[in-house]
């Protein structure tokens, strides 16, 4: 949940440092700070708040440091400890020797803090990174080898972390290991990276390998040792990151969201490529290696996901049941882990992830594996550590987002399910071939309809600029989009922090109609299909409260402006591919209110892209 980086090379550290945080920000943004071994001596540099902040801090010293070709960097989401500048990282012990940054949760640090107060380490921050800083330089005080020091420190530490590690004696070296969380190290001439995530080296070099859990690496300019949790050397495979440093741009866009809005035909087109070729022809997903004889047998399914993940998950449920009469549970991955789940070898347990970092979703396939269950993960990054569990990996190919809010790469979940779903009916043999094909003509003409909805959206801007003032908003569908109700609120919580709930229209009357007035706008998710005429019914009796009304439909009826103050018009659409068409309009209604208010869009407040805590 936090960023790391590290450099040792020959080129000055603190703009690697800098630009490697800069990119990692989607991890968390409320503090920052780097160590810098300058002459021999570590400095820390650290701010409260954005990067910029340190950036600010960084330049009045920037003469001093220059000089400097070794540090280590981070971005903090504060999980132990208020995001003060003190909290802030890199870490450090008594005698300042010792900085570490790490990202993730030292589960053990209450004892292990008592135990070094009681040694005489004095403690200035809130955090369980600081028990880290003095139990390697307690170490070191024995070894006087860094490696080693690390390794002990580490076999006394529980939880979940990425570390990396500088000593003032050691002035060549970075050591970094992890467990539980993604560490990458990069590989150039003469220098070294490491970082949580590819985009922090992207632009220095396309050489690295990642790290497993327990590994520990030792890197100077020109070597890199890596040895396991009990001192063997390990060779980890070099790999050429497939990455251009491009995707990294807003590409004349205000917002990256915005522009991962405007990507979503082309995520259509690079999902469905080489997967679905033509009408007539199978899905082909070649990376699910649940052989043909198990997927007919299958008589269960689960889906583990958080947050919009989830919400695709939801979709992928109505399209699994729908299409191959297979039950389908989804589960938020936090609940699915803290109760007695009925999983075995006959249960599919798929887990949702953009990151693949989620430490719930991951927590919750672990346990479904070490149960028997085949393990499909469907995900946006093929290098995550979810994808290096599966037995089976879907890829969605959003290509990265940047973005805190998940838009693209909700689209790509979408899309995904719709092609698992086709997938397996087609081996099951239960659809009609009329109607497959029909499904996957409308999945194949898709990319031109979203395309449509993207260059029409003035009546969206109104009505953001209509409703921006208001606090509470309701949203209701029903069928395959009450998942899209979900992701709409969610998306305009996420970004403008307006309450807004998603209700399965139905329900509406059950309870939350008390709520309603003329203060509190419900949007009807109204596409046309088996519950179009329920939902109207369900919109007329908010009206009826005084609701103002607020439309996303593919219906052209006129009548509708009796009842809707604004209508966002989408194409006409099969009511099984409506949520692709739905959610569009929403995720830019949510994206202009925010916009209009001011709202710092692409990294919201209290959030973070990567959530690698449970
Ligand atoms: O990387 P994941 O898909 O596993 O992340 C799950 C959620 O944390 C994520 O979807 C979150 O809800 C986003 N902020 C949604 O916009």
């Amino acid at each position: 949940m936090c960023g790391i980086v590290g450099y040792i090379g020959k080129s000055s550290a603190v703009d690697v440092l800098l630009d490697g945080l800069t990119s990692l920000e989607y991890r968390g943004y409320d503090s920052a700070g780097i160590a810098i071994n300058v002459d021999g001596h570590v400095d820390l540099y650290k701010a409260k708040g954005k990067l910029q902040n340190l950036k600010l801090i960084v330049d009045k010293s920037r003469e001093h440091i220059e000089r400097s070709t070794i540090g280590i960097g981070h971005i903090r989401w504060a999980t132990h400890g208020a995001p003060t500048t003190v909290n802030a990282h890199p870490h450090s012990c008594n005698c300042g020797r010792v900085a570490v940054v790490h990202n993730g949760i030292i589960e053990t640090y209450k004892e292990l803090r008592e135990k070094l107060e009681s040694e005489g380490c004095n403690f200035r921050s809130q955090t369980d990174t600081e028990t880290v800083a003095h139990l390697v330089a307690s170490k070191f005080a024995q070894t006087q080898d860094l490696t080693e020091a690390v390794r002990l420190a580490t076999l006394e530490i529980e939880g979940a972390y990425a570390l990396c590690v500088i000593h003032q004696d050691v002035k060549n070296t970075i050591v970094a290991t992890r467990r539980n969380a993604p560490l990458i190290i990069g590989i150039g001439q003469g220098e070294h990276y490491v970082a949580s995530d590819v985009p922090a080296i992207i632009q220095y070099t396309k050489k690295a390998l990642y790290l497993d859990d327990n590994q520990i690496a030792t890197l100077t300019p020109d070597t890199l040792d890596i040895i396991d949790i009990n001192n063997n050397p390990v060779v980890q495979k070099v790999e050429v990151l497939p990455w251009e440093p491009v995707a990294l741009s807003k590409m004349g866009y205000k917002h990256y969201m915005l522009k991962e809005i405007h990507e979503q035909p082309d995520v259509v087109r690079n999902v469905l490529s080489g997967k679905l070729k033509a009408i007539d022809e199978q899905i082909n997903l070649s990376e699910v290696t649940l052989d043909r004889e198990k997927i007919r047998g299958l008589n269960r399914i689960q889906i583990v996901a958080c947050g919009t993940s989830l919400h695709a998950a939801m979709v992928g449920k109505y399209l699994i049941e729908q299409f191959c009469e297979i039950a389908v549970d989804v589960e938020a991955s936090s609940e699915y882990i803290y109760r007695k789940t009925i999983t075995d070898e006959n249960t599919l347990v798929i887990g949702v992830s953009q990151s693949g970092e989620t430490a719930d979703t991951i927590t919750a396939v672990r346990l479904a594996k070490k149960k028997g269950s085949h393990i499909l993960i469907v995900t946006n990054r093929p290098d995550s550590t979810m994808a290096r569990e599966a037995d089976s990996l879907v890829p969605v190919n959003a290509g990265i987002e940047v973005s805190v809010a998940a838009t693209k790469s909700f689209m790509a979940q979408l899309l995904s399910f719709y092609l698992l779903a086709i997938y397996m009916a087609e081996i099951k043999g239960l659809m009609k071939k009329e109607e497959l094909e029909k499904i996957k003509h409308e999945l194949i003409v898709l990319p031109q309809k979203l395309e449509e909805i993207l260059t029409n959206t003035e009546d969206i801007k109104a009505c953001a600029r209509k409703f921006s003032s208001f606090k509470d908003f309701v949203f209701i569908a029903r069928g395959i989009n009450f998942p899209t109700a979900l992701e709409g609120a969610l998306k305009l919580k996420e970004i403008s922090y307006i309450n807004a709930t998603g209700y399965s229209a139905g329900e509406l009357k059950h309870g939350p109609i008390a709520m309603l007035d003329e203060t509190m706008p419900v949007l009807a998710i109204l596409m046309s299909g088996t519950v179009y005429e329920k939902i109207l019914s369900n919109a007329e009796e908010a009206k009826a409260r005084n609701a103002r009304m607020i439309a996303i439909t593919d219906s052209t009826d006129e009548k509708l402006g009796n009842i809707f103050e604004c209508i966002i018009r989408v194409p006409h659409i099969d009511e099984l591919l409506s949520p692709i068409a739905a959610i569009i309009p929403l995720q830019l209604l949510a994206y202009y209110i925010a916009e209009f208010l001011g709202k710092d869009v692409d990294q919201p407040r209290n959030l973070a892209k990567s959530v690698t805590v449970e």
